[in-house]
């Protein structure tokens, strides 16, 4: 029974094995067992000696199953370590980081440069009203210059706002006809548009509005010089070009100088090395009157301009639609610029 044993705890492979050998042999239905149960029939001088033997059997077994039970925990111990060892040693895997939206970039560079020169950043509903988007800007219901600019309608009088102008009105209403604004506002803007290259149904602008006493559009010139300068480098030129808005009298368009380039893939200043920028004016009697201001007393300058198109000037961007479908790969390139 001995040799048997010990030889089967020597074979046994993990410690469920070792125990049913256990069982086999010093269970309560195991071999050892057996012979012990058997001594009763011995005789009585054969008894100490068949007793003994058991006893040392017994021992023996145990013994060698102890041992063998400790040098198996002490293998399963090292595959465990060795399963889970770090090697210390190996580079470690970078942490991803996003970084701000490249327009989020330049529509803080503009509020920057902006409140550098006093303006106060504020902002307006998407959902705006008719009454704001439109007629505060002297475009009466039914007026032709509406077309301009084509509209998602949510009801007959509430409307996702077409341009930042509302925040005009708003703001004047605000400032109760009797005090200077100097704000601009950024925020995202809705139009009826296909999406192309050029277009995009959802958009930003920045807008501007300055109304105090004696504005003139000198102030409006210098500032949008300043502006130009600042922003693309201060070899910049800008020109004002005639053009119309309903709630500007009179209304320009600003150009900005820029090396021309041609051929395949550029979209950024081709032809005459000026190229359009935003829109801008002297806010309109209509406009200041109706927002509570005396147009004899008060005259203000205002302006709108598109961070995407600047976005794309600056960095030779081609396409609007980069900025909406959030390409990894575009993204990352200006998380340091
Ligand atoms: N709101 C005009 C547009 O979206 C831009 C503009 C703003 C023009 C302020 C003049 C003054 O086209």
């Amino acid at each position: 029974i001995q040799t048997e044993a010990l030889e089967k705890i020597g074979q046994a492979a993990d410690t469920k094995e070792l125990q049913e050998i256990k069982v086999a042999y010093l269970g309560k239905k195991g071999s050892l067992t057996n012979v012990l149960r058997g001594m009763g029939k011995i005789s009585k001088e054969e008894r100490p000696v068949i007793g003994e033997m058991a006893n040392k059997v017994r021992e023996a077994i145990t013994a060698t199953l102890n041992e063998k039970s400790e040098k198996l925990e002490l293998v399963a111990l090292e595959k465990q370590l060795e399963k889970e060892a770090i090697d210390v040693t190996l580079p470690g895997r970078p942490i991803k980081v996003g970084g701000p939206h490249l327009l989020t970039k330049i529509v803080e560079e503009i509020e920057d440069l902006f409140i550098g020169m006093g303006f106060e950043v504020r902002e307006g509903p998407e959902v705006e009203t008719d009454y704001y988007n439109f007629e505060a800007l002297n475009l009466p219901k039914g007026h032709p210059a509406r077309d301009m600019q084509d509209t998602f309608y949510l009801t007959n009088e509430l409307l996702m706002r077409t341009h930042t102008s509302p925040v005009q009105a708003r703001t004047m209403r605000e400032f109760d006809g009797q005090k200077p604004v100097k704000m601009i506002c950024p925020g995202k803007v809705y139009r009826r548009d296909t999406d192309d290259a050029t277009h995009s149904h959802q958009f930003t602008q920045i807008e501007g509005l300055y109304v105090d006493k004696n504005v003139t559009m000198s102030d409006l010139k210098g500032i949008l010089d300043v502006f130009a300068k600042k922003m693309f480098g201060a070899d910049r030129e800008i020109r004002l070009r005639p053009s119309f808005f309903p709630f500007t009298e009179p209304s320009v368009e600003m150009d900005i100088s820029c090396k021309v380039c041609g051929g395949e893939g550029c979209s950024v200043c081709k032809g005459t090395g000026w190229i359009e920028i935003l829109g801008a004016g002297m806010v309109h009697p209509n406009v200041l009157s109706m927002a509570g201001y005396d147009p004899e007393v008060y005259t203000g300058f205002a302006f709108g301009m598109g961070p995407e198109r600047i976005a794309m000037l600056k960095y030779g961007v081609n396409d609007i639609r980069q900025f909406y479908t959030n390409d990894i790969r575009f993204l990352k390139q200006y998380h340091n610029a």
